[in-house]
């Protein structure tokens, strides 16, 4: 089958042109479903810059959920879940598009688009949208997002199959270490099955036969006209031992082809029941239709995959069975971009795609049933519950965890068999085919069904639930991170260990924030973010490449300072009482750091006047006798990281200093206070509220330099909003991390105390919390902990519609203080005997 798809005549050009122009007045959704790249995509394989995918975020699913929820924060965008979902389907999804090898008498030039939508998965694709999830009148504004999001967007939700070689194929064959860190069952698999397929010659000899052209398909309206070079490459020259599947997310749980998800979540969000005949082109269809309708939750979700499975392998393969499911890799443990298909053949049903068309029917259901409600809930809280490891969409067992199960319990073989011999009618009369299956079509769709069972049951083993719990934190991390990177790293290197810790801190909506400095000077290169999606877009080989080299420690800690400074005045003019913490991170590889006496007095000036700010260091080689006197705590805040150019062994390396990060506790502090600690300082009574998910904790700390001296300083804590379960409150003067049972070596009893917060507030008194420290600097922190307990199988309900909320039942409290103090470092130095001497004379009265 050809296409028009490079147009070397001058009218053409004209064309292309005129049609880019028109692009640029606004996005017509229905473009996706013609026969070529739709003009407001275009760029997307035009520009080099787009085209390159390490310029475009990783492939991610906290990144495709900070993705919708920057469209759904855009105020000109006033769409609930169910029409927004039909319009991201309708302007980001065009499935099937391939590159088309020019011919080699077609100058190069900026007119030629050599990609087209010609690979398999756009009839189905076309199908969908045209007439099982029909677009809407309503459009996305152009400018909802950028570029580069939108390409990552489209990339994100459009399966294809690039199977070029790509000259690294020698690392298809390495890829086990890959595949063991992934999921354990990759494991056994790859001892057995697939790494014989990658190798096995026969199978190569096979595989050339999905390469060879389609002939002409009076069934297919797409006119054509030329027959001569434009092949796709993979026609050319399809020998890529591991091809590339487009369309493709990392999550914990596998990976996911997100446009099945989507469409599912839209096929039960708008569902309808359509007619077959509604759906067949031409007059009639090649085969018996077991059922006049067709559901659209099936037919955009695994009807749809198996129906492509059966015509395709039973008119191109000849094959009686069907067989479903081919395993694949990320080719990088951080920041995944590049999804490799372990196989070249039988490639219609992916285990990325099984993943996502069970995920999209089980959430599309819900909404359906109503049990998620469409007009109330967001498309990114929905995705955001249900790829969460702990409380799932209103119940723990809607979990991508639980996947298997969901999928038991949601999809029966009869009406899998029934929606999709019928969907297999539709579909046939809508895609060109090499031949048409006369008899026995009702086997093949039998063994589709009964294999997509037995795979999903027995070979998609993704991460456990049980596993799930013990491999992920019951907390979550609010962290304004910066990072200060030495641009003499290769960023080869460096890049994926930053991806790592981004991910791990949550750097999002509802998260923590990144800024990215220089450690040249300290100036920033990139500026403070809580979109992960645009710090990547940002932090390109380019713009790593463009940043001075060297470290230079005096003044990157000035300009900390002054950065610090200004924050701590902008949180006074805010009257901010905390809820965030703050981590400084160098992360070196210059070795011989000079520290002199200006570096050390910059640090002791950061260290006296900015109490909350935690600096941590990860040097490439030990340079911890320079290092020691710059941090509070020599022991744990200076880590070596040997990073190497391939991104391997990033969680080994880098999980120390996440581990460092993840204990600095939330900050509540005493705005007033300001960045000088001068002035009429106590705090009176303020408050801010907080979030919890039900069974986790947040971690608060408090400086002494809010409660030294001995004024009658407290915290209350009260519950403000509904929701399962009790409150445990607990505080500590050792543990930065207090909480009930705590099992932790050396803990004694006394040193974590714990009330259960039953009704009005739990109250914690900071008096004298400094009694017997004569200085600030030697006072330990104060610790607080919220604990959300919530008995096992509680059934989860709506309960928080602020935007502040991150999940529906997010359980909402106030902390707040009352008499908070204000003692910088330096100040008790300034005045330190009259201090010291109040402070001796309280603590005698104190004791008698
Ligand atoms: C979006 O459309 C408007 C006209 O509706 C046009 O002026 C603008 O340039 C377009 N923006 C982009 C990014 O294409
Ligand atoms: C992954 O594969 C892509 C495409 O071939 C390549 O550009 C990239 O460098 C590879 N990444 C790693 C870490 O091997
Ligand atoms: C604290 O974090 C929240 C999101 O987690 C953010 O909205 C807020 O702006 C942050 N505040 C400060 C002062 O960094
Ligand atoms: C950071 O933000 C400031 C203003 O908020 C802006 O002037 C500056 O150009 C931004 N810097 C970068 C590197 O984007
Ligand atoms: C910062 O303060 C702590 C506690 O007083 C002290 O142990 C540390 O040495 C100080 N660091 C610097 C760089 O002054």
């Amino acid at each position: 089958m050809q296409k028009i798809v490079f147009l070397p005549d001058k009218n053409s050009m004209i064309w292309i042109a005129i049609t880019l122009g028109i692009a640029a007045t606004g996005v017509n959704a229905q473009l996706t479903t013609q026969s070529s790249i739709a003009p407001h995509l275009r760029e997307c394989y035009m520009d080099p810059l787009l085209l390159d995918r390490n310029n475009l975020p990783p492939t991610t699913l906290p990144v495709l959920i900070d993705i919708i929820q920057k469209i759904e924060d855009d105020p000109n965008v006033n769409m609930d879940l169910r029409q927004l979902i039909v319009q991201l389907l309708h302007t980001y999804k065009q499935d099937g598009i391939e590159f088309h090898q020019p011919n080699a008498n077609v100058p190069m030039s900026n007119f030629l688009l050599p990609y087209a939508p010609t690979f398999h998965s756009f009839h189905r694709h076309r199908l969908l949208l045209t007439k099982i999830i029909p677009a809407s009148s309503q459009t996305l504004p152009n400018n909802t997002i950028s570029s580069a999001l939108k390409c990552a967007l489209h990339h994100m939700m459009s399966i294809t199959v690039d199977g070029r070689v790509r000259g690294n194929e020698q690392n298809c064959n390495q890829l086990a270490q890959y595949r063991a860190l992934r999921t354990a069952r990759d494991i056994p698999r790859n001892l057995n099955k697939d790494d014989v397929e990658i190798l096995d010659l026969d199978t190569m000899k096979l595989a050339k036969t999905m390469g060879q052209m389609r002939h002409f398909n009076p069934k297919d309206d797409v006119e054509y006209t030329n027959t001569g070079g434009s092949q796709s490459e993979r026609q050319v020259l399809g020998e890529s031992q591991c091809p590339l599947l487009g369309g493709v997310v990392f999550t914990r749980w596998g990976a996911v082809a997100a446009g099945h998800l989507l469409a599912g979540i839209a096929g039960g969000a708008q569902f309808q029941r359509i007619q077959v005949s509604d759906l067949i082109r031409g007059s009639t269809s090649n085969y018996q239709v077991p059922q006049s309708t067709i559901s659209s939750l099936y037919a955009s979700t695994i009807s749809g995959d198996l129906a492509e499975a059966v015509l395709i392998q039973g008119t191109e393969r000849g094959t009686n069975s069907i067989t479903v499911g081919v395993a694949g890799n990320w080719n990088s443990t951080q920041a995944p971009r590049y999804y490799m298909l372990h196989n070249r053949v039988n490639v219609e049903v992916t285990d990325p795609e099984l993943r996502g068309d069970i995920d999209g029917f089980v959430l599309g259901t819900l909404l359906n049933t109503n049990v998620a409600d469409a007009s109330s809930v967001r498309l990114s809280q929905l995705l955001d519950m249900y790829y969460s490891p702990r409380n799932g969409v209103f119940d723990q067992n809607r979990r991508a965890c639980n996947r298997r199960q969901l999928r038991q319990e949601t999809i029966t073989r009869d009406v899998l068999v029934s929606e999709t011999s019928a969907f297999v009618a539709a579909l046939d009369t809508n895609m060109p085919l090499r031949g048409t299956i006369v008899s026995g079509l009702e086997q093949l769709v039998s063994t589709a069904a009964e294999n997509f069972q037995s795979y999903t049951t027995n070979s998609l083993n993704d991460l456990s639930c049980v596993n799930t719990e013990t491999t992920t934190n019951d907390y979550r991390l609010k962290t304004n991170l910066y990072l200060v990177v030495d641009a003499t790293w290769p960023y080869q290197a460096i890049y994926p260990a930053i991806s790592y810790l981004l991910d791990n801190v949550e750097v999002g909506k509802y998260g923590s924030s990144v800024t990215l400095l220089n450690a040249f000077d300290g100036s920033i290169v990139i500026n403070k973010t809580f979109s992960l999606a645009d710090f990547h877009t940002q932090y390109t080989l380019a713009r790593h490449q463009a940043m001075f080299n060297g470290v230079n420690l005096e003044s990157t800690l000035t300009n900390v300072r002054t950065l610090m400074q200004n924050e701590l005045d902008y949180e006074k003019s805010t009257n901010y009482v905390g809820g965030n913490s703050t981590v400084l991170l160098f992360l070196l590889n210059s070795g011989n750091l000079q520290i002199n006496v200006p570096v050390i007095e910059e640090a002791r000036k950061i260290n006296e006047t900015i109490p909350d700010l935690r600096i941590l260091f990860a040097t490439s080689t030990n340079q911890f006798d320079s290092l020691w006197r710059m941090v509070r705590d020599m022991h744990n805040d200076i880590r070596t990281i040997s990073l190497n150019t391939e991104g391997t062994n990033v969680e080994v390396t880098m999980s120390p200093v996440l581990s460092r990060i993840q204990m600095v506790g939330r900050r509540i502090v005493n705005s007033n206070c300001g960045s000088t600690f001068e002035g009429q300082l106590t705090s009176g009574n303020r408050q801010f509220d907080d979030y919890l998910e039900p069974g986790y904790t947040n971690y608060y700390s408090i400086s002494p330099n809010y409660f030294f001296g001995n004024a009658n300083r407290k915290i209350r804590i009260s519950r403000t909003g509904g929701g399962a379960g009790s409150l445990v409150i607990c505080q500590s003067r050792r543990f930065p991390q207090p909480r009930q049972n705590l099992t932790v070596a050396g803990v004694d009893a006394n040193s974590v105390t714990c009330q259960n917060l039953v009704s009005g507030n739990v109250e914690i008194s900071l008096q004298s919390a400094c009694e017997g420290f004569w200085t600030i600097g030697s006072c330990p922190n104060f610790f607080i902990s919220v604990q959300s307990q919530v008995p096992d199988g509680s059934s989860l309900t709506r309960i928080c519609n602020e935007p502040a909320c991150r999940f529906p039942y997010s359980i909402r409290y106030q902390v707040q203080i009352e008499e908070l103090g204000c003692f910088s470092g330096a100040g008790t130095v300034r005045i330190s005997s009259i201090l010291v001497l109040s402070v001796i004379f309280l603590c005698v009265l104190n004791k008698v």
